[in-house]
């Protein structure tokens, strides 16, 4: 299987790669056969249900802990910054494409949690289409004094071909490519944040449509199915392209997860993946 290959031998930059940080072995995607659940009707009843049966509340308090959170200044990076300050989290960064963004998320997040601290809140710029400035968000987290949660977050669904400049297709680049670069170079700081009652965590924010993604047999056989998706020729839709990048995501779940292993094998950072299900967001602005 390609991917994991593929996606190991990527050179960040001046000879960076995933397998430098590790062992990397190849993985088995988990492509299952069906696409129908994106039919709308599964969709509206998908938001029914939620709406019907609402995830328990949580009253965690965060005091004492920092939490970085990627694409903090709209839909759910936002929520899920606007939940961390109210349960009280002693410092909170914001990773944003631009101050003017950051500043705006600051500004609500204060008034949406009522305090009044401002002081706790951090903003870093970054754009996940670079990889200098994903290493340099992740040099930035090594230098605070703690890393205890990083919600790796910001995604994009592309609603046309476009390509980043490293040649990928967008939805690759960034749900893919620099998603795993961003959680593999934040491992080391969480992992050194660990204390005797606190395990820090990395939550991956990918997407059950990499459930119900199919690749082709020809796509499953590939040296390079990243490329090999990424090129224009290729087939494309906006949900086939999306779907594949958190497919793939998930295909490098198990690796990175693997580096936040101690040595006795133990976990010393807990990384996990969510999927928040269909949510009113800038990817759904309708
Ligand atoms: N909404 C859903 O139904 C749904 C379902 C399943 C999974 N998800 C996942 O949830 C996560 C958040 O999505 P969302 O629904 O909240 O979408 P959203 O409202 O569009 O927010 C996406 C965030 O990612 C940031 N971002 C996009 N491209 C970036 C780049 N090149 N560099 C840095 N930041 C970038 C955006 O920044 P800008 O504001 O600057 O563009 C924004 O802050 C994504 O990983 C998505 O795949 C969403």
């Amino acid at each position: 299987m390609g991917i994991v290959s593929e996606l190991s031998h990527q050179e960040y930059t001046t000879g960076f790669n995933i397998q430098e940080l590790g062992s990397v072995q190849p993985a088995r995607p988990s492509t299952t056969t069906s696409t129908s659940n994106m039919n709308p009707l599964f969709l509206l009843y998908k938001m029914i249900e939620h709406k019907l049966f609402p995830p328990a509340d949580t009253k965690t308090s965060f005091a004492g802990k920092t939490v970085l959170v990627t694409g903090a200044n709209t839909g759910l990076g936002f929520e899920a910054a606007v939940k961390f300050a109210k349960l009280g989290v002693s410092s909170l960064v914001l990773a944003v494409r631009t101050h003017k963004k950051g500043e705006q998320a600051k500004r609500e997040i204060l008034s949406q949690s009522g305090r009044t601290d401002a002081s706790f809140i951090h903003i870093v710029l970054f754009d996940m289409l670079s990889y200098p400035s994903v290493q340099s968000l992740a040099k930035q987290a090594s230098l605070l004094p703690s890393l205890d949660i990083a919600v790796v977050n910001a995604g994009i669904f592309a609603t046309k071909h476009e390509t980043s400049p490293y040649g990928y297709e967008k939805d690759i680049q960034v749900n893919t490519l620099s998603t795993v670069l961003l959680s593999l170079l934040l491992i080391p700081k969480l992992k050194a944040s660990k204390t005797s009652t606190f395990t820090p965590t990395l939550e991956i924010v990918s997407s059950g449509t990499h459930k119900i993604m199919r690749l082709s047999e020809e796509d499953q056989a590939s040296s390079r199915p990243l490329s090999q998706i990424s090129s224009p020729s290729h087939k494309w839709s906006p949900n086939f392209q999306y779907s594949a990048s958190k497919l793939f995501l998930m295909c490098a779940l198990p690796h990175i997860a693997k580096q936040g292993e101690g040595k006795d094998g133990r976990p010393e950072v807990v990384v996990t993946s969510c999927c928040p299900g269909f949510t009113k967001s800038g990817y759904h602005s309708w």
